[in-house]
């Protein structure tokens, strides 16, 4: 069945000339039949380089949304359009522009991780693997609003000395991965170094061998001498990681005994029948409004 699927799904991308571009938190099979599986920032740079008339986007509605802007003229397609973000989720656009009317003098420096209104308000984007560069090239003593992520700003701001005003938004994925635990599987496996995403809480961080992107871990881990690692993110990196260092041992970071708690429930929502019914029908449409995407390449770009 899945064999068959695999192959129809071949086979309709090269009919219809789409490319399929997957996150590293989709499920194993997902990333297998991706034509590129990246980080949030070597996305973007991949959507805006393809010459595929579709981009089927495997991943979450910010991320499609984000390829759209970079490509007004190209169809992208999300199979399952409920992909949502709750990160994204945590900050309205409305609610951002009371915080800007506060602050008339602040620039508004958005983690990629917000909806396409979001990026309209916003002076700069950035993303995990990008995030402490593009803060540190601003001037020392501009009032910066940073959102949606209080984790990510929180880290910016102990790295950098800033004092960035930080919304009040979390990835539940990674906001409920506690220290308590870690410390308990740091006992299970001292041998092991602890590596971990911005996106978790400060205390899990400050435990942390090494933070990064998802991109930035599987390089570290590719380059690093340790033999075992725990990982705080989302499980779906594991693949990729065990793909890249078979002789390595990775042990995920649930926060529970319970197995599945660091799955993201929206990545998840990608299916191999999902991607295969959305290539067939051409649908879910990302459809933003020529403003829209106007006003929020701008930020984009300037990251970009
Ligand atoms: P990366 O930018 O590291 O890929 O992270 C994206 C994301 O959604 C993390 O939760
Ligand atoms: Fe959003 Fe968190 Fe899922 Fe990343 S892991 S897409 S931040 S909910």
């Amino acid at each position: 069945m899945t064999e068959s699927l695999v192959e129809d799904i071949t086979r309709l991308k090269r009919q219809k000339n789409a490319v399929i571009l997957g996150h590293y938190y989709l499920r194993d099979e997902m990333q297998d039949i991706a034509d590129f599986v990246g980080d949030s920032l070597a996305l973007s740079k991949q959507a805006m380089q393809t010459k595929a008339n579709i981009i089927v986007f495997c991943g979450v509605h910010f991320m499609a949304e984000t390829a759209k802007i970079l490509n007004p003229d190209k169809r992208v397609l999300l199979p399952d359009i409920e992909a949502g973000c709750s990160l994204a989720d945590s900050c309205k656009a409305a609610d951002l522009q009371k915080l800007k009317d506060q602050h008339p003098n602040a620039m508004v420096v958005s983690y990629i991780n917000c909806t396409a209104e979001v990026k309209t308000l916003s002076d700069i984007i950035c993303t995990s693997g990008n995030a402490l560069q593009i803060v540190n090239q601003l001037p020392k003593n501009q009032e910066i609003l940073f959102v949606p992520d209080k984790n990510l700003g929180d880290y910016i701001n102990k790295k950098t000395g800033r004092q960035m005003i930080l919304w009040d938004g979390v990835c539940h994925v990674h906001n409920q991965l506690i220290a308590e635990r870690i410390i308990q599987l740091k006992q299970q496996h001292p041998e092991a170094a602890l590596i971990a995403h911005p996106e978790c809480t400060a205390p899990v961080l400050a435990l942390a061998d090494f933070v990064g992107s998802t991109a930035a871990m599987l390089k570290f881990v590719q380059t690093d001498t340790n033999q075992s690692y725990i990982v705080a993110t989302e499980s779906g990196i594991l693949y990729q990681m065990r793909k890249l260092c078979p002789n390595k041992l990775f042990y995920i970071a649930e926060s529970t005994e319970q197995c599945g708690c660091n799955d993201c429930p929206y990545m998840k929502l990608n299916t191999l029948e999902k991607l295969y019914q959305t290539l067939l029908n051409e649908t879910p449409e990302i459809i933003l409004s020529e403003e829209t995407i106007r006003k929020a390449q701008k930020p984009l770009l300037r990251m970009l």
